[in-house]
């Protein structure tokens, strides 16, 4: 139970009044200016790509994630960016003190004048010094810290998370000033979380990776100002976080050739596609009920998989312990990777290895067919690019594509087929 506080709400007359003298009257759609909105960047290209290019003046920016996970480090790497570019900037933190905040700046080799810090949790308070300091962009760390004094609850509550966000974009968009606000993903859940403002809030993204990684990626699942496909990569190092522009270079740089169970697959993540490798292991269970692990894929689309292996190709490892791994802590939970799965299982059940110059592209339905994938001209000139010389993909997906690049494209109608070609 979530203790709710109600204030007095005005009697239905005087409202009557209040909505005919100073609401926003009803008009014309064709009638309505827009302005062209000049976007703020950052200049760190994985970090505006995310927002849709660039913050906008007067929105609000949620950037959730799990504590620990960059949130703090990014927001002030990319604050110090804004302030080169803009001009005065301000980071509240109802987290840590100034010194701390100091601190993480020097490892990030941060020293401008123009960046703020304020160390404050009262959103009247903060507000009071937004208008003295006028800061062309406010960061604000975290929410769950922040309260309005005028409501009896403690910070982090639901209550207090909903009114400060609201607060906090009344501001923004009053002083037409970008606000980017730290929410951490609470043990809770979606109780007093980032959740709870998602729907306040103009744009939420979210912070991936987990800490035996050093990848992190940024993630907008809310955009009303952009798209909500693109992601950002970066790297957590010594001195902060670095973009990484490149993805599928880096997580085919380990790649060890000549495994078995090894597959490089793609995924589109929003405008760009990302090579993955892919690694399966099958062994024999000696326990009862066979083990499935699957990382970075769908518990469910494995077992739907090994059925389809099992029924369509013929290959009884059902009662094998299957384990699968996207290699760099990556997720890939689309469908394009499906035949890429496959062709991995059977390669390590056979312990033969794939050809390492050859990506496998392809989603796989009930019937064993391989089915088309969406833009699968950039993500084969993508596997070009990487030195790829083969792509298997579904023969759906051969017509109409328009690849001048160095690579054989080979399309397949079934699983088996790509499994005869590959293995
Ligand atoms: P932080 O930004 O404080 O996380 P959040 O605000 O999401 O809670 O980052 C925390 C971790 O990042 C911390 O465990 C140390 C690590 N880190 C680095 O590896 N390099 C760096 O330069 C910095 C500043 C932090
Ligand atoms: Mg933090």
């Amino acid at each position: 139970m979530v203790e709710e506080l109600v204030s007095s709400i005005p009697s239905p007359s005087n409202r009557r009044r209040l909505v005919n003298d100073s609401y926003d009257q009803p008009k014309p759609i064709s009638s309505i200016e827009t302005i062209d909105q000049e976007r703020l960047k950052s200049g760190i290209e994985e970090f505006d790509r995310v927002l849709g290019g660039g913050a906008v003046p007067g929105s609000v920016i949620l950037i959730g994630g799990d504590p620990g996970i960059g949130k703090s480090t990014l927001l002030l790497q990319v604050l110090d960016r804004l302030t080169q570019n803009y001009g005065k900037t301000l980071y509240v933190s109802g987290e840590e003190s100034a010194r701390q905040i100091k601190l993480r700046a020097s490892r990030l080799g941060i020293e401008s004048s123009d960046l703020h810090v304020l160390c404050e949790t009262d959103i009247e308070a903060i507000e009071v010094h937004i208008d003295k300091l006028s800061p062309k962009i406010v960061v604000v760390d975290s929410i769950q810290t922040m309260q309005r004094s005028d409501i009896d609850s403690i910070p982090g509550n639901i209550t207090q998370v909903r009114e400060s966000s609201m607060a906090l974009t009344s501001i923004a968009k009053s002083r037409n000033i970008p606000i980017f606000i730290v929410g951490h993903i609470t043990k809770e859940g979606s109780i007093a979380g980032p959740k709870v403002m998602e729907h306040i809030v103009d744009t939420v993204l979210y912070m991936e990776g987990d800490s035996y990684h050093v990848y992190r990626i940024l993630r907008a699942v809310k955009n009303r100002f952009g798209s909500t496909n693109e992601i950002g990569v970066f790297e957590m190092r010594d001195s902060g976080l670095v973009e990484i522009t490149n993805p599928s270079e880096m997580l085919l740089s380990e790649r060890k050739e000549n495994i078995s169970g090894s597959v490089v697959v793609s995924i589109m993540e929003g405008t760009r596609p990302i090579l993955l490798e892919l690694q399966a292991l099958v062994s024999p269970a000696y326990f009862g009920v066979p083990q499935r692990t699957a990382n970075g894929i769908d518990r469910n689309r494995l077992a739907l998989l090994l059925a389809v292996l099992d029924k369509r190709a013929g290959f009884r490892i059902q009662n094998s312990d299957v384990f699968v791994n996207v290699v760099g802590g990556m997720q890939a939970e689309e469908p394009g990777i499906d035949l890429g799965v496959m062709v991995a299982l059977i390669s390590n059940h056979k312990d033969k290895p794939v050809d390492p110059k050859t990506v496998v592209i392809g989603e796989v339905g009930l019937g064993g067919e391989v089915r088309a994938v969406s833009q699968a001209e950039k993500r084969i000139k993508e596997s070009a690019r990487l030195g790829f010389k083969r792509a298997i993909i579904s023969h759906y997906n051969v017509r109409g594509l328009n690849i001048k690049e160095d690579i054989e494209v080979v399309g397949v109608q079934m699983v088996k087929d790509a499994l005869n070609i590959l293995l």
